[in-house]
This record gives C-alpha cells, structure tokens and sequence, in this order.
C-alpha cells in the first residue's frame, strides 16, 4: 500500500466488538484512508470468531501479535511475556478459553499476518509492528525508553516512525528530524487510567510534520460488560471494562505506571476514591491499643509506632491502603502467663495457639501475636536479652494475590532502598515463608534508618495467603537487622539450625 495520508492505527482488542466497533467508527469519521490493526486480536472478551471477522472486513493492513503466532501454533500460552508469572498465568487462562472455540478458518486467517510491515505514507515510511521492532512480545513503556535507541531502531528499518501496541499503555514520542515513536494503546480495553474509553492512534505525515494525535474513544462499556457476564467470562476481566482500572498486568509494570488510575481520573476527579485504607480502620486500632496499654503489653512509644504506619509519612504507604491486617509481634516472657481471659473480654478469641505462640486478631485490622518462643536471629544471640514485653516487629498482612497487591508488595523492595531503609527478602521463588504452622508465600523485612526516625522496629511485609497445617513446620526467624553488629554470626547460625 502506498500513498497513504492518514492512517489509523489500531491493536488489541482481545474479542470487545463493541469497543472495536467504535474505534472503527470513529476512524471513519476521522477521515482516515487506510486503518492497520497491530495484533492480539482476541483475548479475554471471548468473541474470537466474531471480532477476526469484523478485523478482516476492517482494516486494509495486518500484523501478528503475540496471541495470533501462539493461536497459530496452537499453544495454550498467550506469549505475553509478563516478568510477573501470576500476571502471565492469567493472561494464558483468557488465551486459552479465546482459542478453545476458534475455528480452522479464523486460525488459518491469523496465520497469513506477518510480524511487521512497512507502509509507504505521504510524507515517510512508517513501519508497524507489535511489541517493538526487535521483539513481539517486547513491552515498550515510554517512562523506560530513551530516544537513542529509538532512532537507531529507526535507521536500522530506515523509516521516519514506527506505531507498536502491545503494551496497552498509549504514548507519543516526537524524535529530531520529524521522526517519531507511537504506541497507539489497545482497543479492546482502557488503559488503566480510571477511564473506561479505549484508544488507537490516529497518523498521518501528509503536511510535513507529523501529526499524531491518540484518540480517545467511549463505547458503551456497561453493556459490553454486561454482554461479557452474559458469556460467562470470568469478573477479573470484567472490571476493567466498567471501571478503567486494571485487574491484571498490574505487577509487570514499571512502577511509574502502577498508579495511573491515581493521578487525575475521573474517579479521582469525582472524589470516589480516598486515600483511606481500604481494609484497616486506625479508629479501631486505637481502642484495641489502648486496652493493650492497660494491660501492659504495649507503651505509648509502641502505639504511636504502630499509628505512624497510617500517616502519609510511612514511606510504604500505599502498601497500607490495600494490606489486610497489620500485627504487632510482641515477645513475652511466657505466654501461659497472659491475662488471656482479660484479653478475650475485649471481644476477641485466639488463632493460632501453640506452645509459647498466640494469635489474637481484632475488628479493623489489628492483631496481636504474643510468643515467647524465639523468633528473631537476634534471640539466638548470647547477648543479654531485652527486657519483655516489648514488640518485636510490626507485621504488614498483603494477603490478597491481586496484580495490585502483588505491584505494592515487590514496590516495597524499591522504596526501601530509595528511602535509606535497609531490607532483605525471606522465602519466595517456591518456597514459603514458616512460622510454627503457618506459612506465607514470601516475606521482605525492612529496617528503619538508624537516626531521625518515627520507627525504630523491623517491619514486615507477608504476601499471599496465610495457609495454616496442623503440622508444625519450624520457623524461620525474623533476619536481624543488616546492621546489627553480630549479623554475621546470628545469620550464620540461623542458616544452620535448617
Ligand atoms: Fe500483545
Ligand atoms: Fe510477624
């Protein structure tokens, strides 16, 4: 094709019809003289027959993505190429219920659509392309990419641009001598904004410079919502539709990226969205508190501790707003000896009894764990021991194994170096995390900065879910602070006690 003006360009619509249908539309009225759609033609919106159809009668040009190279090996696997395994897991399950019913016709169709193609516009050739020139499943996010390597990409083809999709996140990138970089986003689904419209991109290089702009276009996402629980398809890929907030990916973006939906959407513009935790109420925290102080299990200076978390203050806050629960670990010298009947008469019964081990948990999010049993690397020291009660650490409980939370627990890695606290990581790769007979799948400790701050214990973040057996499976102490001047002897011996 050659002579081009204006070009539509169009990718992912992972089986919505009605989003395409507008996009579509919409071109139309744009004037557009030829449309392209980059791939990923089908996906978790079902539909598959349905929406190859209406791309073939479409578009005039075709490239694969990664969902039509595996539909056409007939893999079970989307190729997406998350660095989140969780988000590709998901990713392979809509990938594999959209090819089930796919038939030998639309299969074959995929199969004539090549991995790039270049087209010859009014004012320069552009080449079109999936992830990125160099790779299908490649996700290009503009906060990562420096313009360098994108205009040795473009001398490597010797075009004046390239349009790529994939990634599902819409950007511009206007380069020196004209020359350009555009993802147009993704039409079968938002772009994690808070804003249920869909985009594509809009080129045309006709005058001289490049005009590009990203559209921005609304369908009526309720009913194709409602079109898709119809279908049977599973909420997870629902709630993007209705809400513009991704369920899923989320881990495998750049942080920068993470909280689009943040920054101004028009759910923070209609102020229903807060700031507040969502599943932890700090009113409550108080009152569980101070019963604990009148006990005299806990101080003032452990209390203001623990409220501390819920200040913007707290360097991983965000993590606070979607954390299930948050304990505070405190060493006793024997937990027989608890008031526990004075405990009970504040509302709540114990979790997780064992020898030396009690768990009391409290409405909005509080819980108590008293042990006297070692649990720190600290305690296996021969060091004159501290005086009890006193809290060991601050647990904070990332129980839900959403994109999101899964995004604020690895974010807490990050943030800890950035911030000055020192961290280390406990299980992960397959291997949970013990504790008597409890276990969570992976853990990150982080240490406050030794001077001029609000904390002064370790602190925890658990993710996963907290699967208790009747077995004991041994504990695997808290790692002592990286500074601690005997760390290298108390980890040494930890190593060995497993
Ligand atoms: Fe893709
Ligand atoms: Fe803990």
């Amino acid at each position: 094709m050659s002579g081009v003006r204006r070009i539509a360009v169009m990718g992912g619509s992972y089986g919505n019809l009605a989003a395409l249908e507008a996009c579509l539309a919409d071109a139309a009225a744009q004037g557009a003289d030829c449309r392209a759609f980059l791939g990923d033609s089908i996906g978790c919106c079902g539909h598959s027959n349905e929406v190859v159809a209406m791309i073939e009668r479409g578009f005039d040009l075709f490239v694969a993505g990664n969902h039509e190279r595996q539909a056409v090996l007939r893999s079970t696997s989307c190729g997406c190429g998350y660095s989140s395994a969780e988000d590709e897991k998901i990713s392979c399950e809509a990938f594999e219920l959209a090819t089930a019913g796919l038939t030998e016709q639309a299969r074959a169709l995929l199969g004539t659509w090549p991995d790039s193609r270049i087209v010859e516009m009014e004012g320069g050739r552009v080449l079109l392309c999936h992830g990125s020139p160099g790779y299908t499943s490649e996700f290009l996010y503009e906060a990562e990419l420096d313009d360098l390597r994108l205009e040795a990409w473009l001398d490597r083809f010797d075009v004046r641009g390239f349009v790529c999709t994939h990634s599902g996140l819409p950007f511009v990138r206007h380069l020196a001598g004209g020359r350009f970089v555009v993802n147009c986003g993704v039409v079968g689904k938002p772009d994690h904004d808070g804003d249920p419209a869909v985009h594509y991109a809009m080129v045309d290089l006709a005058g001289g410079e490049a005009r590009i702009e990203i559209r921005r276009v609304t369908y009526d996402h309720d009913n194709w919502a409602r079109t898709m629980e119809a279908a049977g398809i599973s909420p997870v890929f629902i709630e993007p539709v209705r809400t513009g907030i991704w369920t899923t990916g989320i881990a495998s973006l750049p942080a920068s990226e993470r909280f689009r939906w943040l920054r101004a959407s028009p759910e923070r513009r209609a102020g229903t969205a807060s700031w507040q935790p969502r599943f932890l109420d700090g009113e409550a925290w108080k009152r569980t508190l101070a019963d604990f102080r009148a006990l005299g299990l806990v101080t003032d200076s452990e209390i203001e501790e623990a409220l501390a978390l819920l200040d913007p203050a707290f360097p991983f806050f965000a993590a606070m707003r979607m954390a299930d629960s948050v304990h505070l670990h405190v060493k006793v010298e024997a937990v027989e000896d608890l008031p526990h009947e004075r405990i009970e008469a504040l509302g709540t019964r114990p979790e997780n009894e064992r020898p030396g081990y009690i768990k009391y948990p409290f409405p909005g999010g509080i819980n108590l764990i008293f042990s006297s049993i070692p649990v720190a690397e600290e305690d296996q020291l021969g060091s004159a021991p501290r005086p009890k009660p006193f809290v060991d650490h601050y647990g904070i409980d990332l129980r839900r194994e959403t994109g999101l939370v899964r995004a604020l627990f690895e974010d807490s890695v990050s943030l800890a170096r950035r911030a000055g606290w020192p961290g280390k990581p406990q299980g992960g790769a397959g291997r949970g995390v013990f504790c008597c007979h409890s276990v969570v799948a992976e853990k990150y400790w982080v240490y406050p900065p030794a001077e001029g701050s609000r904390w002064t214990r370790p602190l925890e973040f658990a993710y996963g879910p907290l699967q208790i057996s009747q077995e004991m499976n041994g504990c695997d102490l808290r790692p002592i602070d990286p500074r601690h001047p005997e760390a290298g002897n108390a980890a040494a011996c930890a190593t060995a006690a497993h």
